[in-house]
Formats: structure tokens, C-alpha cells, sequence
């Protein structure tokens, strides 16, 4: 099982980031020791933004297409949404955008658990209601919706783990559906 993991996100210290990756390592300590993990930074995927008459001018951006490859080798997704303003990150849309002049179903009907880290209590329920809310015009399966608030709470980077009970047991959740539909 190929699982393509990232933070949607182009910040150096990701919370976002930090949170797939855990969700990603759990799958393999507690579920699916063979799992094949990549992980895929937005920076390396940064393309100047979308315009029509860009793409008119020089087709679909190489990057974009890079990316929607990555999606489409993948047999599952983990993905942490930030949460900019209630809704995705530029970083993320600007690809997303990209992306949808290949195809609308961006993410390929591939299973996804979407997961959302915020410093503050609102657990990304903003950008995890328009996750929700466009999967089917996306091509998204989507597993499992899971938002962790109060980040500096939550997590322990020591130990590099979640430390409420609540949260781990919502990640368990969507990794067990993950793997077994
Ligand atoms: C432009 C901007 C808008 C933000 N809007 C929100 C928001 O709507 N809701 C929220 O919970 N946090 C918001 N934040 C705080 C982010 O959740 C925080 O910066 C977080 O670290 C972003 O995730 P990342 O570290 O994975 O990039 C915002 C931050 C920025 C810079």
C-alpha cells in the first residue's frame, strides 16, 4: 500500500506537516507495518499562480502535472489542511487550481483521511467543511474527517505523539477505514 502523506502547506515548521506525518507513522506502528510511506513538501511544488492566461499561454504547469502523478501512484492519502482564513491555504489552492485543469477529480477517488491542525480551538472546521462539501466534485474518498485543536496542547514533540486520548482514537478510526473501506 503506497500512502502519499503531506502537510497542505509551504511552512517550514508545519503543524500540518508534523500532524500527517504522525497519522502516517501510526498506520505503520498500529496497522500496516509494510505500508510504503512518501512525503511531499509544497515548496518543491511552487508555480506561479493560476491564471487562464497562463495556461492558455504555456499549457498546464510541468509542476502540477508532477504533482497529480504523485496522486495518482498513490493507493491511499493523508493530508493535514491549514487552515487560512476558514478556507485552504493559497499554497494549496494554487496547486489544487493547477491541478484541476488536468482533471476536476484532483484526488482521483483515492481513499483520503483529511486532518486539520490549528493553534486556536477551531480545529480547522472551516477548511475541513469544504473538504467535506467538494468531495464529490473532486474525486475524494474521503476515510476520515479529523480536526486537532489547540495544537501546543495536543501535541508532544518529544515524544513526536498526540497526547489526547480523543484525538489518537479519531486517527485510529479513520486508519482502520482507510485500510479496510
Ligand atoms: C494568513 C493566515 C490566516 C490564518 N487563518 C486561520 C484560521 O482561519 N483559522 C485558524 O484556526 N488558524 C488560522 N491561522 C493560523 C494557522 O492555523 C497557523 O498559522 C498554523 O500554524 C498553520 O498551519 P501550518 O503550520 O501547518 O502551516 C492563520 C494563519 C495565517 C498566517
Amino acid at each position: 500500500m503506497k500512502v502519499l502523506v503531506f502537510g497542505a502547506s509551504n511552512h517550514s515548521n508545519s503543524i500540518n506537516a508534523t500532524l500527517a506525518r504522525y497519522t502516517a507513522a501510526r498506520l505503520k506502528s498500529e496497522f500496516k507495518p509494510d505500508a510504503d510511506i512518501a512525503e511531499i513538501d509544497l515548496n518543491d511544488f511552487e508555480m506561479p499562480i493560476y491564471s487562464i492566461d497562463r495556461e492558455m499561454t504555456d499549457g498546464v504547469h510541468q509542476l502540477a502535472k508532477d504533482f497529480y502523478g504523485r496522486i495518482g501512484a498513490a493507493d491511499a492519502l493523508i493530508i493535514s489542511f491549514p487552515e487560512y482564513n476558514g478556507s485552504y491555504t493559497s499554497a494549496w489552492k494554487n496547486i489544487h487550481d493547477w491541478m484541476s485543469r488536468i482533471d476536476m477529480a484532483i484526488y482521483q477517488n483515492k481513499p483520503l483521511i483529511a486532518l486539520s491542525a490549528t493553534p486556536g480551538p477551531r480545529a480547522g472546521l472551516g477548511v475541513l467543511q469544504a473538504v467535506e462539501d467538494t468531495a464529490p466534485f473532486f474525486g475524494v474518498d474521503l476515510r476520515g474527517r479529523i480536526g486537532v485543536g489547540t495544537w501546543g496542547e495536543a501535541f508532544d514533540y518529544e515524544t513526536s505523539s498526540l497526547l489526547r486520548a480523543d484525538d489518537i482514537t479519531a486517527i485510529d478510526n479513520a486508519l482502520g477505514k482507510l485500510i479496510n473501506g
